[in-house]
């Protein structure tokens, strides 16, 4: 977003120690691309992603993202084309086939005019319906995009135990989030046959899970809420139980693994 925001009022996060997830609606508070531009420019390396997301109030929702791969691309490492957050009203239409086509020319035109024309990937809701997918991979596919990140948080309840909790305004994250997203994931790993790689993210927080998501597609792996309920080792548990996994197949990569068991999982029953 070009212009600052203050998202939505507070408490805007909850969590659920029971079922292991959060719900937030924060509504993308930020202080601007100025302001975000020059906390990056001061930090060293490391990857950055950038993720854009258009304004609440926007006259023109594909000129932030167009304007923001203008301003950002010299401190990204990567794009997020972020048409899958449930808590800007109206955001997620941006997924229907025409508008993606739309939104896509006009970010691929922006990213060509840099200099150092970072990586556009496209991140989805795991709310999108199946018989959808086909013509939204299609249009990411030809439209250049270089991958595409699954998912974002969800707008179901299912899986939760915790009463009070579900009745949270938000996009869930966390581990009743990751059968949804996991599926997901898998059928959209089938639809693109290996021509982008994949981010897996959504309820990541164990080395089993983080598995399963490559098996399911992923090539690479994004997790939040599970930092938030482990802590930091998470990452060398994950870490470990891949490499276990590729010393037991024999394996010297983790490239035999991604999408494994798409199949399987792309057609799991979704609890409802
Ligand atoms: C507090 C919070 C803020 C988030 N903000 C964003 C955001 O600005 N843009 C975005 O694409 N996803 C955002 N997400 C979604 C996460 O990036 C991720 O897709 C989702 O939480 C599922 O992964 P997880 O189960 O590992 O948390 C946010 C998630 C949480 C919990």
């Amino acid at each position: 977003m070009a212009a600052t925001q203050s998202g939505n009022p507070g408490p805007r996060i909850s969590r659920s120690v029971k079922d292991r997830a959060i719900i937030n609606r924060l509504g993308f508070n930020n202080e601007g691309q100025e302001a975000a531009l020059s906390r990056l420019k001061g930090r060293a390396g490391g990857i950055v992603g950038v993720n854009l997301g258009a304004g609440r109030d926007s006259s023109d929702r594909i000129g932030d993202y167009a304007a923001g791969i203008a301003r950002m691309a010299d401190v990204a490492s990567y794009f997020t084309i972020n048409i899958s957050s449930p808590n800007t009203p109206g955001l997620r239409d941006l997924q229907a086939p025409e508008a993606l086509a739309t939104l896509l020319r006009r970010v691929q035109d922006a990213r060509a005019a840099t200099l150092r024309k970072p990586p556009l990937l496209v991140k989805l809701a795991p709310d999108l319906a199946d018989e959808d997918l086909p013509e939204i991979v299609r249009v990411i596919l030809s439209h250049g995009a270089d991958g595409i990140i699954v998912a974002n948080t969800t707008l179901s309840r299912a899986g939760l135990r915790d009463a009070a909790f579900a009745t949270e305004e938000g996009g869930m994250s966390g581990r009743p989030l990751f059968p949804r997203a996991t599926r997901m994931l898998a059928r959209v790993f089938r639809l693109a046959e290996g021509k982008i790689p994949l981010i897996g993210v959504g309820g990541i927080d164990s080395g089993e899970s983080a598995l399963a998501k490559i098996e399911a597609g992923a090539s690479l792996l994004q997790l939040y809420t599970g930092l938030v309920f482990e802590g930091p080792s998470l990452i060398g548990r994950i870490k470990q139980a891949l490499l276990a996994a590729m010393a037991r197949e024999g394996y010297a990569r983790l490239t035999p693994l991604i999408g494994r068991r798409a199949e399987e999982w792309s057609e799991r029953m979704l609890k409802p």
